[in-house]
């Protein structure tokens, strides 16, 4: 028991004293997550980025679907993207590079450019009106301003353009899964989550906060991962 314990405080001071490890650690978490997830997760995914194989470009004069994403790791969403689609990704964590060239090399019919190591809030490398699709998953639970965030999606999808979107959120249940509930807030205030897991908050309302953030529609179901 004393040993889990000290561990456990171990790992705690480790990441929060030192943050390019804790990056590095991260990425290597979510390659192995990765690896071992369950198909029902994917087919999961599946239900929410199967669209996009069927979005058109909407950039004038452009044939070639022009997709963002943001926060994208490993690159783990390559399997949604249509053939010659052009794909553009951001992420604050270099660490993720080399796992994201891993997988993008499987993909030789998405166009790719460079991984741009930088915050959602900060990726005014990305031109305006230059993107047709965004895509985030599972992403805005560590934001440090989803405001400023959701401006430069904005910002940068063309007029007409959509923002695909994967997000957990806190528990909505309160009659069924208050226990739930209070587990997500007592790990998040206690700072044990977004300690261990690169910033990430268990208790964000994301759907509320993307209600007000100025699209034209936004439209969002809740579900339970499997
Ligand atoms: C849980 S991982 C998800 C990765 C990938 N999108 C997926 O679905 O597998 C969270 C990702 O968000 C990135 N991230 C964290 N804060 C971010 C920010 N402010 N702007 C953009 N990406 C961010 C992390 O570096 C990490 O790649």
């Amino acid at each position: 028991m004393w040993s889990l314990f000290i561990s456990f405080c171990l790992g705690f001071i480790f990441c929060k004293a030192l943050p390019s490890l804790r990056h590095r650690a991260f990425a290597r978490f979510m390659s192995y997550f990765y690896s071992t997830v369950d198909p029902s997760f994917v087919a999961f995914k599946k239900k929410i980025f199967g669209d996009i194989v069927k979005e058109k470009p909407r950039r004038p004069g452009s044939s070639e679907l022009r997709i963002l994403e943001v926060g994208v790791g490993t690159g783990t969403n390559f399997q949604f993207y249509p053939d010659g689609c052009h794909l553009v990704v951001v992420d604050p964590n270099p660490y993720f590079e080399s796992y994201y060239n891993a997988n993008k090399a499987k993909f030789p019919n998405i166009k790719t450019q460079e991984f741009i190591v930088a915050k959602g809030e900060d990726m005014e490398m990305v031109e305006d009106n230059s993107v047709d699709v965004v895509v985030v998953s599972l992403v805005l639970c560590s934001v440090g301003d989803c405001k400023k965030f959701l401006q430069q999606v904005l910002r940068v999808l063309v007029p007409g353009g959509k923002l695909y979107f994967m997000e957990h959120i806190r528990e909505w249940d309160s009659d069924k899964h208050s226990m739930k509930q209070r587990f997500q807030d007592c790990l998040t205030w206690l700072q044990i989550w977004p300690a261990l897991f690169d910033g990430c908050e268990l208790n964000r309302e994301t759907h509320e906060v993307l209600k007000s953030a100025g699209f034209t529609k936004v439209e969002f179901q809740k579900m339970y991962t499997p």
